[in-house]
């Protein structure tokens, strides 16, 4: 039987996770994919973690040489997270042959060009499954089972901590701010979210999942992204009357041959499967020029979810006798992306309660072309608070008609934007 030599750098959540998943699916392992997965080396500094998960104190060390030197280390996992030290040791471990597994996302997107020219360096394998939507095997439909497609658009829910924040507050009727402190309180957003609820951990997923689908590198300054801090219960309370829910979404789409990408909140239909995906939960809805659309939904954190996904790329580098890389064009430039895009939109202001503001209004609008599908108006007190639902149009032209808008006299404030898929 073929025995493969494997590092763990890190015994966090998801290493813990993996160790895990390791230990017990071995022989299952060996059965299905004839590979005896050998955990050689961990490094980790927290004894006490260690002891905790029953890992043998002699496979601990600190020092990254143990592993590099190794050479029945063919397959090193990396749960650091962060730049560095991450970046650093799994470039030395490419170069030195070994095949390198990673969830982190931060680190792959910015840095998938080194990793890429140091595997091609060293002969070996780059696999990153678990970077994007944990557990769910997006990565490996997109490299593996959809190359008879052109794909032109993905579109997805790839963050759980902001998933579960618009679900919670959306079902009972609750602010962010109060929904964040108690999802902090659970453990499932970090004491500092801003990498989840700015949009950031979902524009690292966009930037790799776009490269994949477009075949050319989508880097992370050619990704617009907003977060979900500003959204209120009342622009949820708002949307469900017309129809909608609102999901934190990632969005990458070919349009005239250009890339748009994109993280921001977006209402959708309640008919789209989209909207059904609650809580932690994520799914990626892919549309391929031939298969047509194609939805992958699961669990995108956490320690068995995605150590799963990091075990199906420890077995599946082990059985490679030669490693692909996913081929993609690294020669890009302004021209290959989008710097505009089109939507519709939903726009709530609160204006001063007299005649003639309405028609004010859609004369800032339509002098940009922005054209108003419906009307919704609530006063009270001398003020009015008004839903317009905008008919698509650019980004451009409703961000200046906005602001127009906003310095009329009899405009209180402009108060949400939202795009509507
Ligand atoms: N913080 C991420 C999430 C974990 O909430 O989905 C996986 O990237």
């Amino acid at each position: 039987m073929k025995k493969v030599g494997v590092a763990l750098l890190g015994l966090g959540t998801v290493g813990g996770g993996t160790y895990r998943i390791l230990k017990s699916m071995h022989d299952d392992i060996m059965a299905s994919d004839g590979v005896d997965i050998e955990i050689r080396r961990i490094i980790e500094r927290d004894v006490a973690k260690a002891e905790a998960l029953g890992v043998d104190p002699a496979l601990l060390s600190t020092d990254i040489n143990d592993v590099i030197s190794d050479p029945e280390i063919k397959i090193v996992a990396e749960f650091f997270g962060g730049i560095e030290p991450a970046r650093s040791f799994l470039i030395a471990s490419l170069k030195a042959g070994k095949s390198i597994v990673t969830a982190n996302k931060e680190m792959f997107s910015k840095c998938m060009e080194d990793l890429k020219a140091a595997a091609i360096e060293g002969n070996a394998g780059l696999y990153f499954e678990a970077s994007c939507v944990g557990g769910v095997p997006v990565i490996r439909a997109l490299t593996e089972s959809m190359q008879g497609n052109r794909i032109d658009s993905i579109m997805g829910i790839v963050n759980g901590t902001t998933n579960y924040i618009l679900t919670k507050m959306a079902d009972e009727g609750l602010e962010y701010a109060d929904v964040l402190k108690e999802a902090q309180r659970l453990g499932y957003a970090e004491a500092n979210p801003s990498a989840d609820v700015d949009g950031f951990d979902s524009m690292y997923k966009l930037s790799i999942l776009s490269t994949l689908c477009f075949r050319k590198h989508v880097p992370l300054d050619k990704i617009y992204r907003e977060g979900i801090s500003k959204i209120s219960k009342t622009d949820i309370e708002y949307g469900k009357r017309f129809g909608y829910t609102l999901k934190l979404l990632a969005i990458g789409k070919l349009t005239h041959g250009k890339i748009e990408a994109r993280v921001h909140p977006a209402f959708i239909l309640n008919s789209n499967p989209l909207a059904s995906v609650k809580g932690s939960f994520n799914a990626v809805l892919i549309h391929g020029n031939n298969v047509d659309d194609v939805m992958l939904y699961g669990r995108g954190a956490g320690d068995l979810p995605t150590g799963s996904a990091i075990v199906s790329d420890i077995v599946y580098a082990a059985v490679q006798d030669k490693h692909k890389l996913f081929n993609y064009s690294s020669d890009v430039s302004d021209e290959d992306f989008a710097d505009d895009f089109t939507s519709e939109y939903y726009v709530r202001m609160t204006v001063k309660d007299k005649a003639g503001v309405l028609a004010k209004i859609a004369a800032a609008f339509g002098k940009y072309g922005v054209s108003i599908n419906s009307v919704q108006q609530q006063a009270e007190d001398g003020k009015a608070s008004i839903i317009f639902m905008i008919h698509r149009t650019s980004e451009a032209a409703l961000k200046k008609a906005a602001t127009e808008t906003e310095s009329l006299n009899d405009v209180i404030s402009v108060d949400t934007i939202i795009r509507v898929i």
